[in-house]
């Protein structure tokens, strides 16, 4: 009966790419950067929200009617391996799409190959048209998808991580390439990469991805001269300096990038910001997260159980975070619904047959009564809170006195409810963009 769970890859993403831009979206794995580029390609389908090209709303258009518009619209793979077909040849996979889009004849589309094979350097162009991928290095590889992309002369390429699985050697001149032939075909780029340095070299202007959001948005010279956003800013002072005596590498703020089926509230990134506030959105989780950050340490771990319980007793009620240090045995709630339900069915079955009615209500209670004890022994073989509410309510007092000061000031409420104790926090702020010094940025401080 549960919900099935839904990946938030992307949430309210929203750009425009004038014509000849390069646009890039940049950040760490699985924030959504590919999602967003096959979504604009209509390579998935968006839940909600537009895609217009050329002023056209392709959202909802056919595979029929989006066919001459996907010509204008070409996708370069991070894997330039995976992109071709190892059965094709280097020349049949880049004159391919002329043939598949019925624009030129087998000899009309082996010329154009032949010629933006030569274009994109990979030359003699006659010698490395036979060629299959397996006989080709990582770069020239790279070059025939990029061929391939540029034979059906697109407007918009959505190249994701092109040079990212290439040597270092290989990066500038493919990126080289890559302009050159924009400034040739008047192409248009959203450029995705996790890189900074890559973003930083090709790009006009860029969005700085996190867990599916956009939370810097603005012109990429301003954006790595002053970033403003604290996720940003941890970004770019993990690039690596090639002087020695430089200050040493930071690395990313602590932390895993969190889960995307139950995304952070408030702003996705305060769990692992340096400089967050309480308004920041924090939120019973976070607790929880404090709590196994501390189960790290097996004596405070012990501790820990000893006095709140297992972490099966604690449950997330919206804003409220609620453990169970008494009441063993079925929870009292889920009790008073199944006596409720027995009494009722055997009420049902006792107006028509009044002795199934009888028998219900005894199998009914006897049922519910073996439940209880049941749940009551499974209850026994975990460590019970100790000491009850009372001293769990103190004990985490003393726990907030040590955790990060944002957390602690959030919690507006620590109260005994029966068996209870009741962890309430303020309601979670969620930033939206907003402009600051020439860039959108999402952050409370701006
Ligand atoms: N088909 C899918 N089913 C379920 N989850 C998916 C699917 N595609 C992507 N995701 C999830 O959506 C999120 C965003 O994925 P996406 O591939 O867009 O990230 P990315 O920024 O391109 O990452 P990388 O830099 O590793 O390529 C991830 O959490 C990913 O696990
Ligand atoms: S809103 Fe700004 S300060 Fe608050 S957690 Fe997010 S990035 Fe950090
Ligand atoms: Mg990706």
């Amino acid at each position: 009966m549960r919900e099935r769970p839904v990946v938030h890859a992307v949430d309210g993403v929203t750009f425009t790419l004038p014509p000849g831009e390069i646009f890039g979206l940049v950040g760490e794995s699985g924030c959504g950067k590919t999602t967003v580029g096959r979504t604009v390609l209509r390579l998935a389908e968006p839940t909600s929200g537009s895609i217009r090209f050329e002023g056209k709303d392709i959202t909802h258009l056919k595979e029929a009617e989006l066919r001459p518009i996907r010509r204008q619209m070409q996708i370069i793979f991070q894997d330039p391996h995976a992109s071709l077909n190892p059965a094709m040849t280097i020349g049949q996979s880049i004159a391919d799409p002329l043939i598949v889009h019925e624009l030129a004849s087998e000899e009309d589309a082996r010329k154009a190959a032949l010629e933006i094979m030569t274009e994109v350097g990979l030359s003699p162009a006659e010698q490395l048209y036979g060629k299959y991928p397996a006989d080709l290095s990582g770069g020239q590889k790279q070059r025939a998808v990029i061929a391939r992309a540029v034979i059906l002369r697109p407007k918009f390429i959505v190249a994701d991580e092109p040079v990212a699985m290439l040597d270092m050697s290989i990066r500038a001149r493919i990126l080289e390439l890559m302009l050159e032939l924009k400034d040739k075909y008047d192409l248009t780029y959203l450029f995705i990469t996790h890189d900074l340095a890559t973003a930083k070299f090709i790009c006009d202007r860029i969005a700085i991805m996190y867990l599916g959001r956009i939370v810097e948005f603005g012109d990429a010279k301003a954006i790595f001269n002053d970033p403003k956003h604290p996720y940003t800013q941890a970004l770019l002072a993990a690039i690596p300096s090639p002087d020695p005596d430089a200050r040493r590498l930071k690395t990313l703020p602590k932390g895993e990038v969190p889960d995307a089926v139950n995304p952070p509230k408030g702003c996705r990134f305060h769990p692992r910001c340096p400089v967050a506030t309480p308004t920041c959105g924090w939120e019973p989780q976070d607790m929880l997260d404090l709590l196994d950050q501390r189960a790290l340490d097996e004596e405070v771990s012990r501790r820990d159980e000893a006095v709140l319980g297992p972490r099966s007793r604690m449950q997330v009620e919206e804003q409220r975070l609620r453990i169970r240090t008494g009441g063993i045995g079925i929870p009292r709630k889920a009790r008073t619904g199944l006596s409720l339900f027995v009494v009722l069915a055997s009420f049902v079955y006792a107006l028509m047959i009044p002795l199934v009615g009888v028998a219900v209500l005894m199998a009914g209670s006897f049922g519910l009564l073996l439940t209880d004890a049941l749940a009551r022994w499974e209850s026994t073989r975990i460590t019970r809170a100790q000491g009850g509410a009372a001293r769990a309510r103190a004990y985490l007092e003393d726990v907030l006195q040590g955790a990060p000061q944002p957390l602690a000031n959030t919690v507006t409420r620590l109260a005994v409810d029966g068996d209870d104790v009741l962890l309430e926090f303020a309601p979670a702020e969620d930033p939206e963009l907003r402009m600051s010094a020439g860039r959108e940025v999402r952050c409370v401080l701006y």
